[in-house]
């Protein structure tokens, strides 16, 4: 039986993270879902963002996952520490479900030299601060600047990214936090589908503004768990194989989801509670 390492998001954007990982861990097997029929995610409530999230990894467990990658922000602010801490040991004891904030938060005060980072995501990341403590937690002398960027995520989900209407947007929120924090010299990208922005990001910054996407951080952090972990790698299986699936029309997904891969995907729909 496929034991599968599993990535979740509410759509795309989890691919960018997903690229990463399958480029420095290929020899796992691994299983996407893309909640993409109740996407974005981003202003939706907690008690909403968990429901979702839960009903999503107790999937993958029914698919043999014992590991679960949130690779979404707004699923890791709004989800993660009550389905680690509630769920998780009544569901699956042994299984793990782990997010992108905590490993981001542990490196990125290392790319700063004014101490001063701008946070970028949807207004769930942002209104939950979770990126203020985890930073200031790790690098309690940088101050963490954080703008939310609700319109973004509609775009790249609407296949927009590359319209002027994406420039509009992107310099309006890169402006709004400048103006507030001038002293800014690194910009993280808090949102696993920002990374398709990157070149209209670049466009509007001034030189000098490091921008910080999360797919690397997140594979070498990962890599590191297994390392750690051989308990679970152990029972993880290596054939090298992804299967893709969307709660949506996989037609579409196959169509937008290489963008955010870097490669052709091939999806399969999933049903979840009636989706
Ligand atoms: N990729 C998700 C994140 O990182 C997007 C959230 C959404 O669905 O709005 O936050």
């Amino acid at each position: 039986m496929s034991r599968p390492i599993g990535i979740f998001d509410s759509g795309y954007g989890g691919l960018t993270v997903f690229r990463s990982i399958a480029e420095r861990l290929p020899q796992y097997d691994y299983l996407y879902l893309g909640d993409n029929a109740r996407a974005p995610y981003g202003s939706r409530s907690f008690d909403t963002v968990h429901q979702y999230t839960l009903e999503c990894v107790e999937w993958f467990f029914s698919m043999g996952c014992p590991l679960v990658i949130l690779a979404c922000n707004t699923a890791s602010a709004k989800a993660l520490r009550t389905i680690q801490q509630r769920d998780l040991p009544l569901l699956a004891p042994a299984n793990r479900v782990l997010g992108v904030i905590r490993p981001t938060a542990e490196v990125v005060g290392n790319y700063t030299q004014s101490r001063h980072v701008g946070v970028l995501g949807t207004r769930g990341t942002v209104g939950s601060d979770s990126y203020r403590i985890e930073i200031n937690h790790f690098f309690p002398d940088v101050q963490v600047h954080q703008h939310a960027c609700p319109m973004w995520v509609p775009l790249i989900e609407n296949g927009e990214y590359q319209s002027q209407g994406a420039d509009f947007f992107v310099k309006k929120d890169l402006d709004t936090l400048l103006t507030a924090a001038p002293e800014i010299d690194t910009i993280l990208l808090a949102c696993t589908h920002y990374p398709l922005l990157l070149s209209k990001i670049r466009k509007y910054l001034p030189a000098g503004i490091r921008v910080v996407a999360q797919g690397d951080i997140v594979a070498t952090s990962l890599a590191g768990y297994l390392v750690r972990h051989p308990e679970m790698d152990s029972i993880l299986t290596k054939g090298g194989n992804t299967s893709y699936f969307t709660t949506d029309d996989p037609a579409d997904f196959d169509l937008h989801g290489s963008a955010f891969r870097g490669a052709a995907v091939r999806s399969q729909h999933v049903a979840l509670n009636g989706k």
